[in-house]
């Protein structure tokens, strides 16, 4: 694809190609996004963040990259805050906010509502989550970490064997997730999830017709003996129709140290898009797993920077221009960093 110019809604517009553009431009970021060097390619640029349900880290780790790359940061969070509350519709909200920014991230919990905003908006919109549709960022930082935690290991993502875990139907990083390993070659899924909560069919469908293997499970420990990648969701309770029906799920699947242990191959790696619900009823992964070095939580969060710099480098068209823009930096920075 072309990236310069484009929205970015769906992983659904990328070529295999495109995701390996993306990480090797990825790869190139490391040193800005881990303060060893300072750019200001994009000096002048600014970046509206429009969040209409909760966040921290897309929203931030969007912001953290657009500074990263020496522009600036326009922030709208929640309704209440935007005039969308007075009944302002997302047309005008897009063409009206595209005068002041030159791309957007957004977040909205209606499935399709930032493709309609960036049908109206004059410049590129980046989708942050829609609703239980998709979340394509965070899709792509989390098959960025698969491939940098298996390069450890002398294997690639063709091949892989991952179980996602939890609330399938509503959560939108495995949606995005399973439509982007349709990319690839030979992989195993595991999909474990209460059966009201399945992945959508038409999903599972997609990842036969690219000729992996689809499993469904109703059973965590088992299902996670034999794979590389446990990725494990929080029930998205914000989505059901009652907090009662909710409450239903919370707690059915928990990954702790101790299954870990007993039922996971040695070095099996553990992810999460977070946040994970720490709560005692719910606990999905376990806060006794944070020694394991097999956790790969906050090595995702991390990455998410370095993609989505690179996602603003490419549709923007400076990703050959961010060292002719840069400077060594002096102050401290060792060790923060894995
Ligand atoms: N993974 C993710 O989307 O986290 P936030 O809701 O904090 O942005």
């Amino acid at each position: 694809m072309q990236f310069a110019g484009s929205h970015i809604l769906s992983v659904t517009q990328f070529e295999r190609a495109d995701v390996e553009t993306i990480f090797s431009v990825a790869d190139r970021m490391e040193p800005y996004a881990h303060r060893r060097r300072v750019t200001k390619v994009l000096d002048g640029a600014i970046l509206g963040s429009m969040f209409f349900e909760p966040s921290t880290r897309t929203r931030v780790s969007f912001g953290s990259a657009f500074n990263l790359l020496g522009g600036e940061v326009r922030e709208t969070t929640g309704f209440e805050n935007s005039a969308i509350a007075k009944g302002e519709s997302l047309y005008d909200t897009a063409r009206v906010l595209s005068g002041y920014s030159d791309v957007i991230a957004m977040r909205h919990p209606a499935a399709g509502s930032v493709a309609e905003f960036a049908a109206a908006s004059r410049v590129p919109v980046i989708n942050g989550g829609d609703g239980a549709n998709e979340h394509p960022s965070q899709a792509l930082l989390d098959l960025y970490t698969i491939k940098k935690e298996l390069a450890g290991r002398g294997r690639g993502i063709d091949g892989l064997r991952i179980a996602m875990v939890g609330d399938l139907r509503y959560g939108r990083t495995v949606h995005s997730l399973c439509k982007l390993l349709c990319l690839f070659d030979r992989v195993q899924v595991v999909l474990v999830s209460p059966q009201e909560l399945r992945m959508p069919g038409e999903i599972v469908e997609d990842l036969r017709a690219a000729g992996h293997e689809a499993l469904e499970s109703e059973a965590l420990e088992a299902s996670i003996a034999h794979v590389d990648i446990v990725y494990s969701t929080r029930i998205q309770e914000e989505r059901f129709s009652s907090q009662q029906e909710a409450d239903l799920y919370r707690g059915r699947f928990r990954l702790n140290q101790t299954i870990y242990t007993e039922h996971c191959e040695p070095n099996t790696v553990i992810m999460h898009p977070l946040p994970r619900d720490s709560r005692e009823t719910a606990r999905e992964l376990d806060d006794d797993l944070n020694d394991n070095p097999n956790l790969a939580i906050f090595r995702q969060t991390d990455n998410g920077v370095l993609v989505r710099m690179a996602l603003f480098a490419l549709v923007l068209d400076v990703a050959d221009e961010v060292d002719a823009h840069a400077r060594d930096v002096n102050w401290y920075t060792a060790g923060r960093f894995g």
